[in-house]
Formats: C-alpha cells, sequence, structure tokens
C-alpha cells in the first residue's frame, strides 16, 4: 500500500505527476473515480481547510465520507488508543485521511493501517498535502518549481506547512531560501542541515524589511499558539511580523503571497485586495490537489 506520511515519501517525478493531475481536476473536478469507495476522514485536532477541502474532494470523486471533524466525539475520549482506532477503522475503510497533535502519529497509524494513510498534519512535524497544494500554487502563478526565491515568514518552527515545503521545494533547480523570524521560532537545525547536505544557500533575518523585494514567493505563517507550552513566550512574539499592502509596493510584479491559513494578524487585509495576494486561490488549489493526492495514492489514474 502507498501513504503521504511525510513529503519527503514522494519523488520529485510523483510531485510532478501530482501537479499534471491537478491540473487535470481543475478542467474537470468531478469525475467518478471513488465510486464504491469509503474515505475515512479522522480530525484528531481541529481544521476547517484541510477537512473540507478533502472532503469536497471526496465528493468530487463519488466518494462516501465516514469519520469526526471533533475528537471529543470518538472513543478517544474514553481511552481508546490510536493504534485500536486505526486497526478498527482500517477493516470499515479503503483509505485513512488523518489529522494529529503528535508529531509521529501518522506514521505509527501507517504502521498500523491495512490500507493507505494521507497525513493530514501531525503536530509539528509535516503536512505533505498542503505543501502540495502550495507547489501546484507555486506552479500556476510562477509557471516554474525552478530558480525561485523563498520567503518564509513567521513561525519556522512550529510550521509544519514550511518544515514539508522546503524539503519538496529543495529538489527543484537552485532555490534561494529566505527564513524571517524571531530567534526563538527560527527553522528548525534539521532543516538547514538538509538544506545544506544539498548545497542550497538559505539567508536568515529577524527583520521583515525592504529585503522581500528579492522574493518570488512570500509564504506567511501564523505563530503556533497551540504548540507553546508557555503562554509568556507566545505573547511575547504573536504579532511580530505583519505584512501589508503598503510592503508589497517595492516588490517584483508577480511576487505572490501564500499562506496555508488561518491567518490571524500576521497578514492585514488591506493586502487581500492586492493582485499580489494569492491565498484565497491557493486555498481553492487544495480541492484539486486533494483529488490529485487520493488518486494517485489509490492508483485510480
Ligand atoms: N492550512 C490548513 O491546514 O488549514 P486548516 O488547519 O484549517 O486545515
Amino acid at each position: 500500500k502507498k501513504d503521504l506520511i511525510s513529503i519527503t515519501d514522494f519523488s520529485k517525478e510523483e510531485y510532478l505527476r501530482i501537479m499534471e493531475l491537478a491540473a487535470d481536476f481543475e478542467k474537470n473536478p468531478n469525475q467518478e473515480l471513488l465510486k464504491g469507495k469509503v474515505v475515512a476522514s479522522l480530525f484528531f485536532e481541529p481544521s476547517t481547510r484541510t477537512r473540507l477541502s478533502f472532503e469536497t474532494a471526496i465528493n468530487r470523486l463519488g466518494g462516501r465520507i465516514v469519520g469526526f471533524a471533533d475528537p471529543d466525539s470518538s472513543s478517544a475520549t474514553k481511552g481508546e488508543t490510536l493504534h485500536d482506532t486505526i486497526r478498527m477503522v482500517s477493516n470499515y475503510a479503503d483509505i485513512i485521511v488523518m489529522r494529529h497533535p503528535l508529531e509521529g502519529a501518522a506514521r505509527y497509524a501507517a504502521e498500523v493501517s491495512s490500507v493507505p494513510i494521507i497525513n493530514a498534519g501531525d503536530g509539528a512535524n509535516q503536512h505533505p498535502t498542503q505543501t502540495l497544494l502550495d507547489m501546484y500554487s507555486i506552479l500556476k502563478t510562477q509557471g516554474t518549481l525552478d530558480d525561485l526565491n523563498l520567503f518564509m515568514v513567521g513561525d519556522l518552527k512550529f510550521g509544519r506547512t514550511v518544515h514539508s515545503l522546503l524539503q519538496a521545494m529543495s529538489v527543484f533547480e537552485n532555490p534561494i531560501f529566505n527564513f524571517i523570524a524571531p530567534e526563538s521560532l527560527q527553522m528548525p537545525r534539521g532543516f538547514k542541515h538538509h538544506l545544506e547536505e544539498r548545497g542550497i544557500r538559505y539567508f536568515e533575518h529577524e527583520e521583515f524589511t525592504d529585503i522581500i523585494s528579492e522574493a518570488d514567493i512570500i509564504y506567511m505563517t501564523r505563530v503556533q499558539k497551540e504548540r507553546f507550552s508557555d503562554p509568556i513566550e507566545y505573547e511575547k512574539v504573536k504579532d511580530v511580523y505583519i505584512l501589508n499592502k503598503a510592503m508589497l509596493e517595492n516588490t517584483k510584479p508577480n511576487v505572490r503571497v501564500l499562506h496555508p491559513l488561518p491567518r490571524v494578524n500576521e497578514i492585514a487585509t488591506d493586502v487581500d485586495s492586492s493582485e499580489k495576494a494569492y491565498y484565497f486561490e491557493q486555498a481553492l488549489n487544495g480541492v484539486f490537489t486533494r483529488e490529485a493526492i487520493i488518486s494517485h495514492v489509490m492508483n485510480l489514474k
């Protein structure tokens, strides 16, 4: 069986195949490839976009969905282990999409499950389906995944989306990464090491300044309040960078602002009317990309 737990589980050829399939689903979203199949959607942590875009994708593919959006409504609250939940649900469904607050939970589920597992986010670790929709958004707006200057801004320590995106973009030609984060929320050492091993340039900044004029993509992230054990530490960094429309004046004409959403304050609402804002379109791309991911993992196309 094929799982998608970490973005590094897929090869560059598979990334490109997903991009091709997503473009096909964007042209023709309603394809009955999942007819007669049941998808389990297990969300042990809150979600709006990931869960609803998966559900939309499954509906557009003609499949049926079982599952829960609120772990409090599952027997996990009675003390049932993830092992037992997954073993049982994998007998009900043909594939499982799951989100869990613990890093490594999706990998563990894949070891226990008899059907494919798609990781819809595990703690601060990985969010591979987000990355594939981010790549599709980058490809659509830039026309290429090569030779791009990617700025990642905000909570790079706990932000699972930037961890997966860094790894994925590192397989393309000549990426440059610029990390803008307070010192306490910088990109973890392991991900920087991933770039160093491949001879990929990266720069770290604490100031959110004119340097964004060099960006092709400005990838904003929310400070992940739920991952802080100390609320005082969160208060110190919560609104540290706020992108507003005036700051985009001297940026490249084709730069695009991405954000996995939800945003809190890190993108001022005046950016929404800028042609450089792309985050709502990015969220729509999630439907086509998730149709593509399910089709690829289940070998339907
Ligand atoms: N981008 C993302 O994962 O959003 P949700 O938490 O709403 O699913």
